[in-house]
């Protein structure tokens, strides 16, 4: 086992000061007010990308310009209230997942993460002649996965990967695992990032480049994060434990949902989009569970394994509608630690307090 330290990491030439990556929450969650108040305490801030555009007024008419607009004008003000590490999350299920990875090149973001499939084409996107700044970092749930993609951007790119996150399945919102590993022991965060790990290893030997392995989904206290630092991951990314802070940038009854969560509600649904998702359940789950359609049009089918036409409801606008505080129309994702904390913090004080917990 190796000593653990809350200690800084390197991802390329950027040096993160706290091992901790704010994992990217969409439709909304985590936009640049959340994202530049975990960089501004050393961490990596995530802007989550999914559905960013909703949030302009003209989305209906004009998708993927909104999208764009969007999506430079929070990482623009990001920068401007945080000199810290920024990232973005972007789903590769995404329909506009090219406009968003270019959008975030041209705007020189430090990080991209991207997961929700297979990233096989990422690095196509980068400058020529290594010109560009972004690193890039798939988000896996296996060493299969990891090693795939490490393959085809070397063969294809000679570009191997700047970092691995690894998801496990106590994650909150998509889960990159089939409903009935979930729960299986086998697929346990501590188990498959052995596997990860040992990809990492290959590449740092072949290529003498530094290979990180951050380590997501359930991780919650700074004991947490002291025994992964000891299993061998760089650091971790935490998502549902940033959700009740006054920087998050969902509106307050969002927040609240997670304060009020207990245990036993905290579920697995069925997302429209083909892959199990974590969520807090609520009657618009149980409806939609009971067979009960909320009608839709769907202008711009943004995302391409959605099922739309036979799906019961939108899941871009139900998650829209939950950031907003319309729990009538909507849900939030979570993971399963969500209801652990009773109250809301300011990033600042988390931070004091996962680093006291750590210590501990
Ligand atoms: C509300 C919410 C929304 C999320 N949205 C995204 C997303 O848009 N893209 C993504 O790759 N992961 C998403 N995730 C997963 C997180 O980025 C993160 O990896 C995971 O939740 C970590 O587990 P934790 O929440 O237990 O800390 C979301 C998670 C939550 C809780």
């Amino acid at each position: 086992m190796i000593s653990a330290q809350m200690k800084e990491f390197k991802i390329g030439d950027l040096t993160i000061k706290l091992p901790i990556i704010q994992g990217g929450m969409g439709v909304g969650i985590s936009l640049s007010r959340l994202a530049s108040a975990v960089a501004n305490e050393g961490g990596v801030g995530v802007i989550a990308t999914a559905g960013i555009g909703m949030l302009e007024p003209d989305f209906k008419e004009n998708y993927l310009e909104a999208n764009k607009r969007a999506l430079k004008k929070e990482i623009k003000k990001a920068r401007e209230f945080s000199k810290g590490v920024i990232g973005v999350n972007i789903m590769v299920a995404l329909s506009n997942y090219a406009d968003l990875v270019k959008t975030s090149i041209q705007e020189e973001v430090d990080i991209i993460f991207s997961g929700a499939g297979l990233p096989l084409n990422l690095p196509e996107f980068l400058k020529p002649n290594g010109s560009s700044k972004t690193k890039l970092v798939p988000i896996v749930s296996s060493g299969r996965a990891a090693e795939y993609i490490s393959k085809k951007w070397i063969e294809t790119y000679n570009y191997p990967p700047d970092a691995f996150v690894v998801e496990g399945p106590l994650a909150g919102g998509h889960l990159g695992f089939k409903r009935e590993n979930i729960d299986n022991p086998a697929f346990a965060l501590e188990n498959i990032m052995v596997d990860v790990l040992k990809v990492a290893k290959q590449l740092e030997e072949k290529f003498k480049k530094n290979v990180p392995v951050i380590v997501g989904g359930g991780i919650f206290t700074g004991m947490d994060i002291k025994k992964f630092l000891q299993l061998g991951a760089s650091a971790v990314q935490m998502a549902t434990r940033f959700v009740t802070t006054k920087e998050c940038d969902a509106d307050d009854k969002f927040k609240q949902t997670y304060i009020d969560a207990k245990k036993e509600d905290i579920v697995i649904i069925k997302s429209p989009v083909g892959l199990p998702g974590r969520a807090i359940n609520n009657k618009f789950i149980e409806d939609t569970n009971n067979g009960e359609k909320k009608p839709f049009t769907c202008p711009y089918h943004c995302i391409v394994t959605c099922d739309y036409k036979q799906s019961p409801y939108c899941i871009a606008l139900a998650l829209l509608n939950a950031f907003k505080g319309n729990f009538k129309n909507g849900f939030a994702f979570a993971g399963s630690n969500a209801g652990r904390v009773k109250e809301i913090v300011s990033v600042k004080d988390l931070i004091q307090t996962i680093k006291k917990e750590f210590e501990s």
